[in-house]
């Protein structure tokens, strides 16, 4: 197990910022921490990485707990901070051979030079950092965190405050590091969980509101699968009903009808033989899904505790 949290809780006075929540990571999984602001992500991440201590609770880095052995943590984690804090007045490589002087890395050099290959930074490698727009400053940080070749590696909203082109390089370049690492990046927004995960936690209020694979998140959530579909000439009731794995009809017209089934079933195969065989010309047809959005905002909004 890559990490293991077990009834984590952090009070800040009488507040408490996350309140007793458990998740396992396994080796070479990309989660997603999502949540609204407030949720308790920073908290969480702050706990994991032995920069706070928590109230109550534990959690362990591969094998090894933040709370005794912190040091044998760090060793294994990289951590890019919220705010991403930067020097400066540092130039691009010199800031991290700087941080690989702090691991007290054996190459030096040759690390920090693969790290600026594979974060995308080999023509702003001698500029100074201060002069690096947002979406640059985030590799930094990124090779930074990757440097001493850590187990996992944590990202607190890598990509808040990025323009849309930015965004997508940074979420391509997350996904690219996350195919070779166990990952951990929280976030607000639904899509980015969608495009680069395995698995999503959802924390809302300091509790975990859903831990699952994307896909069974959604169906979980989903209830009865909805197929919308239109033909060119009308269609009774009745013979729709009859469709293999069809539960209800619900007519939009005479032409036009949306069908429930359960997630388990495709009806759509049997509903494209019907047309066939009644000489129907099918104009439309699409399943329904709910969005990660959807999802996270019927979850977080109506008080659904994890399974
Ligand atoms: N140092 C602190 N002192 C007091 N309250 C804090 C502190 N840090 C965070 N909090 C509170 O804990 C809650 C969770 O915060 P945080 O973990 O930063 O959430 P997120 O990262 O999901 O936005 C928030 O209500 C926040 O105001
Ligand atoms: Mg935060």
């Amino acid at each position: 197990m890559s990490v293991q949290v077990d009834n984590l809780t952090k009070i800040y006075g009488s507040q408490k910022a996350v309140d007793g929540i458990s998740f396992k990571v396994e080796p070479g999984q990309v989660l997603g921490f999502l949540g609204p602001n407030g949720a308790g992500k920073t908290t969480t991440m702050k706990i994991l990485t032995g920069y706070i201590p928590a109230t109550s609770g534990s959690a362990t880095v591969a094998g090894f707990s933040v709370d005794t052995h912190p040091e044998e943590v760090r060793r294994r984690i990289g951590y890019l901070p919220e705010h991403n804090p930067l020097y400066k007045d540092m130039y691009v490589r010199e800031y991290l051979l700087f941080v690989a002087g702090l691991h007290k890395l054996p190459q030096p050099q040759k690390r920090v030079a693969e790290m600026i290959e594979l974060t995308g930074l080999t023509r702003e490698q001698h500029k100074h950092i201060g002069a690096l727009s947002k979406g640059y400053r985030q590799r930094v940080g990124l090779a930074q965190a990757m440097l001493h070749d850590p187990e996992v590696l944590i990202l607190d909203e890598p990509t808040t405050g990025l323009d849309p082109n930015q965004l997508i390089e940074i979420r391509q370049l997350i996904k690219h590091i996350g195919a070779a690492i166990t990952l951990i990046f929280s976030t607000h927004i639904m899509q980015e969980v969608q495009a680069i995960c395995d698995r999503v936690l959802i924390i809302n209020n300091g509790k975990l509101v859903a831990d699952d694979p994307i896909g069974r998140l959604q169906e979980r959530l989903a209830g009865d699968v909805i197929v919308t579909v239109a033909f060119a000439q009308a269609v009774p009731v009745a013979q729709l009903q009859r469709i293999t794995g069809v539960k209800q009809v619900k007519a939009l017209g005479d032409r036009k009808f949306q069908l429930s089934a359960s997630p388990a079933t495709d009806i759509r195969p049997a509903v494209f033989s019907f047309a066939v065989n009644n000489q129907q010309v099918l104009l439309e047809m699409h399943q329904e899904t709910f969005s990660v959005e959807e999802v996270f905002q019927r979850l977080t909004q109506s008080g659904v505790t994890a399974p």
